[in-house]
């Protein structure tokens, strides 16, 4: 049997799932793998707050004392913000750790910078859950691009923008009630400024951007719009002509080769692919040279879709590179 230290970063919405679940699969990971996966220590800005099913001694304030665990092979973030995941992360490659992150505010400026880091002291990174939640769009493009090109990307990725403004046309209630029920639901951030402003979408179609094309457009010439003017009296007067609002993101490549971005409210109808997405669902659509338009669906946000496809980001990592320590 080899054994397997883990620590998370972050105990909310995503560090708990990811925690959940690496409990709930630790006993099939053991017979199917022979890996026993035990979480070793938890990251969070207040160790002294009670949690639930949670051991006092798991809690810590300190990266170091995380980087301490003996034999750690992963770290899974789900902090908030570029820093200070940043800078635990870029600590945790130099310790030989792999790492995990659900963290697109961060990944979208240092995902590079980490890769070439990782790959350098011969560690791996998982970014699946920083771009449409449970919606398999990293790996999906990893794997089509050793063949096709993408030459645009055009999707929902913010599920709490989503789910608003769905809510606000099948249920009659406003932006403030419905951005509530997303809070209260686990899809929107704590500090729901990014999702509503469009900066939450802006982020994940950058990391998108590096994948398709090994390049961002310049931040500062994106134009980035978000939901949180859309009335519900627009909603509904849209939806009696058969109109649906849209936070769209897209990406792509111009005739002259020019990279070009653009997040943004739109009004579609029942002929636009993205019309029918409800809820808290994000859709991806890839336009590619061989396979031509493929398009994904699923959970943009949420616990367990999120924090699913963090720890099979692992489950692929113990399958590249089986873990070391054996007992
Ligand atoms: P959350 O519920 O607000 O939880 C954040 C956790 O991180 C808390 O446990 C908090 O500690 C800890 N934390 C925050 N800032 C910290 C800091 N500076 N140092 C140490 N710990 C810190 O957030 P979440 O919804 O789980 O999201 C976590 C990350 O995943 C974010 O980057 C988010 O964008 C991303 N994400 C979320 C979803 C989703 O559906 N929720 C989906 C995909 C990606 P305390 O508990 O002590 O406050
Ligand atoms: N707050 C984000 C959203 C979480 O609503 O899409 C998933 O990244």
């Amino acid at each position: 049997m080899t054994s397997v230290k883990v620590a998370i970063l972050g105990f909310g919405t995503v560090g708990e799932g990811i925690f959940n679940i690496l409990q709930e699969k630790r006993e099939q990971f053991k017979t199917q793998l022979g890996i026993d996966l035990d979480v070793a220590k938890i990251l969070v800005r207040d160790a002294t707050k009670q949690r639930v099913g949670i051991a006092n001694t798991l809690l810590t304030e300190s990266i170091d004392e995380v980087l301490a665990v003996p034999n750690l092979d992963v770290v899974f973030e789900a902090i908030v913000g570029e820093e200070p995941a940043y800078g635990y992360l870029d600590k945790a490659i130099e310790h030989h750790v792999n790492v995990v992150t659900a963290n697109k505010v961060m990944f979208a400026k240092f995902g590079q910078v980490l890769q070439e880091k990782a790959q350098k002291y011969g560690v791996q990174v998982g970014y699946e859950a920083t771009t449409a939640g449970g919606v398999p769009v990293i790996k999906t493009m990893e794997n089509i691009l050793r063949v096709n090109d993408v030459n645009h990307v055009q999707g929902i990725l913010n599920g709490t923008s989503n789910y608003i403004l769905t809510q606000m046309r099948t249920e009659g209630i406003s932006f403030e009630t419905a951005l509530k029920n997303a809070q209260q639901l686990g899809y929107a951030e704590a500090d729901p400024y990014n999702d509503v402003s469009g900066q939450d979408a802006f982020k994940k179609l950058m990391i998108l951007s590096n994948l398709a094309f090994g390049q961002q457009p310049n931040w500062d010439d994106v134009e980035v719009v978000g939901i949180s003017a859309i009335t519900l009296q627009q909603v509904q007067e849209a939806d009696a002509k058969g109109q649906r609002y849209r936070h769209i993101a897209e990406v792509g490549l111009d005739e002259d080769g020019y990279i070009f971005a653009k997040i943004g409210p739109q009004l579609v109808d029942a002929t636009h692919p993205l019309y029918s997405i409800d809820g808290v669902d994000n859709a991806v659509s890839l336009d590619t040279n061989y396979i031509g338009k493929l398009t994904l669906v699923g959970p943009g946000a949420g616990m367990y879709p999120t924090a699913s496809v963090m720890v099979e980001d692992y489950a692929d990592m113990l399958v590249k590179k089986p873990a070391l320590v054996t007992i």
